[in-house]
């Protein structure tokens, strides 16, 4: 059975300097299930945070229902955690204190608060930079850190927009290959937005891919790549087939997005 049930679902903003108010999703209907590790993609604009933002319950819905093991979605929960591109550490606080943040938020009860921090930090590999601040960090550090908080609150689900998005192309491939095994061992199911079809393909058990004007659904690509996955499979033949789908999809818009722009012009 499905573990979240995205019906229908639209997505309005107010235009700016204006009252109008127009449409950046519109008509999603998509379903995932329990543990599945789900990429999206598509052209900028196209709504793939707003998506986000709606299961988060951070923004309201113009349409549509979002269920997450059979309740609707009202408001942020505990279900559910968000790693944003540009989120940000507490400066003040050290690796272990900004872990033990978000336990603190939610007034965690469950034993040792310290050592379950701990446990995370440990996870992501920062065990000997626990008592570091932020910006005795490097970005991809800062990062894991981010993921960290995340999974310290034991999340039934893991929202991630463009986590990596800020890092160097390496960092950015063990970090998904850490990211990848965290997952593997605890089955949180995963909806990550990235702008990079490598990482889409390399992680995701199915790729969403969005189209714009206004956000909606354009495809969905399964990526039958066996787990755990490995580094050489990014050379072979049947990731350069899903590679294909993805560049055709988001090359079309592209074209469209130049052509509108010599319109306006
Ligand atoms: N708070 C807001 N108020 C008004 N319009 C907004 C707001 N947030 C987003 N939008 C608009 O909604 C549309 C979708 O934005 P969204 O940020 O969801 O796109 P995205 O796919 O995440 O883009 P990117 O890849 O650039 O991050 C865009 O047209 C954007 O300008
Ligand atoms: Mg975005």
């Amino acid at each position: 059975m499905a573990q979240i049930v995205i019906e229908d679902l639209a997505i309005e903003y107010k235009k700016p300097n204006s009252d109008a108010r127009f449409m950046a999703v519109e008509g999603i209907s998509y379903s995932i299930e329990k543990g599945a590790f789900v990429t999206i993609v598509g052209a900028s604009g196209c709504g793939k945070s707003s998506l986000l933002m709606a299961l988060a319950g951070l923004i309201p819905l113009a349409r549509g229902s979002v269920t997450i093991d059979g309740k609707t979605v009202i408001g942020p929960g505990s279900d559910r955690a968000v790693v944003f591109q540009d989120a940000s550490l507490l400066p003040w606080r050290s690796v272990l204190g900004n872990v033990s943040f978000g336990l603190e938020m939610q007034r965690y009860g469950g034993g040792d608060l310290k050592e379950r921090a701990m446990h995370y930090i440990d996870k992501v590999g920062l065990t000997r930079f626990a008592d570091y601040h932020p910006h005795q960090l490097s970005g991809g550090m800062r990062q894991r850190v981010n993921i960290a908080r995340a999974l310290a609150v034991d999340p039934e689900v893991l929202l991630m927009d463009e986590p990596f998005g800020a890092l160097d192309a390496q960092t950015r491939e063990v970090m998904g290959d850490d990211l990848l095994d965290i997952w593997e061992r605890d089955k949180k199911t995963a909806l990550f937005v990235t702008h990079s079809i490598d990482e889409a393909i390399f992680l995701a058990d199915e790729v969403l891919v969005m189209g714009k004007d206004p956000g909606h659904v354009k495809d969905i690509v399964k990526i039958d790549l066996p787990r755990p996955r490995t580094n050489d499979m990014y050379d072979s033949e049947q990731f350069n087939e899903y590679r294909k789908i993805l560049r055709n999809h988001l090359a079309k818009d592209m074209a469209d997005m130049r052509m509108q722009t010599v319109a306006e012009a």
